[in-house]
């Protein structure tokens, strides 16, 4: 069989944190590519994505590509880290060599995964590249839970939580489910704007879900003043 000539880029979902909850075709790419490439970062944290993925890649044989991912708001300086990325994984592919891109939950749901796919069809368009969905953590959280997240006429809401109570409150209002990603640095905030509203039994928060280090709370009022980790959501349920 002739060699490729250009390899394949693959966006793999990995889902929110038990590494069961991988789509048969996420495992199966996972272990056969000779690369899989994920987000590292600066501060020495481990790659949520990656911990997922291990247990479906066998270090012997292939091999782990950590790059850094852009953290800056400085516009240059971001397009020219973005550009050191894709130029990465076009070493790799350019060489024949398939590479899977993990990332946590769904690759194209709030997920730098999208910027970098758009970036590499402007740079090599060349590159065929194929997204794996993922089970995201509004799914997880849902399942988790055990909470139906829309029913009938619903309308659910994936709102990313930002300062602004007002336009927060709008949000539980126009929605019958909303999930609130990003939440951990307003959770405060968050929590009054529930009790304002005397919905604060009505809302759950939930950190790394599905994960060995899982963490559940229904009473959220408990929460006021911890600082939790970046991948915690809140569902506020409001029916
Ligand atoms: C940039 S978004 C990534 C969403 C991801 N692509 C998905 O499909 O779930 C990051 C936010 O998603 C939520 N999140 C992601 N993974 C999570 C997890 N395992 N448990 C709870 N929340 C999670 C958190 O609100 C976090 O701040």
């Amino acid at each position: 069989m002739a060699e490729k000539l250009i390899g394949k880029l693959y966006g793999i979902g990995v889902g929110p944190g038990d590494p069961q909850l991988l789509t048969l075709k996420a495992h199966r790419i996972l272990s056969e590519v000779p690369f899989v490439a994920y987000p590292k970062s600066r501060m020495g944290r481990e790659s949520y994505a990656l911990s997922i993925a291990l247990p479906h890649i066998n270090q012997e044989k292939q091999e782990l590509l950590g790059l850094f991912f852009p953290m800056t708001r400085d516009q240059e300086k971001l397009e020219r880290e973005w550009n050191e990325v894709v130029s990465q994984l076009w070493q790799r592919l350019s060489q024949g060599h398939d590479v899977a891109f993990v990332t946590e939950g769904d690759p194209l749901m709030y997920s730098t995964f999208a910027y970098m796919m758009t970036l590499m069809g402007q740079l090599h368009p060349e590159v065929e590249m194929e997204v794996v969905p993922g089970v995201s953590s509004v799914n997880g959280a849902a399942a988790r839970l055990a909470l139906p997240l829309a029913d009938k006429d619903d309308r659910l809401g994936i709102i990313p939580a930002i300062d602004d109570r007002e336009a927060m409150k709008a949000a539980i209002a126009s929605h019958e489910t909303v999930v609130f990603i990003k939440v951990a640095k307003v959770l405060d905030m968050m929590i009054n704007i529930l009790e304002e509203m005397g919905l604060a039994d009505k809302a759950a928060v939930v950190t790394k879900v599905s994960s060995g280090q899982e963490r559940i709370e229904r009473d959220v009022v408990k929460l006021k003043g911890e600082t939790l980790e970046y991948l915690t959501l809140m569902v506020v349920k409001n029916k």
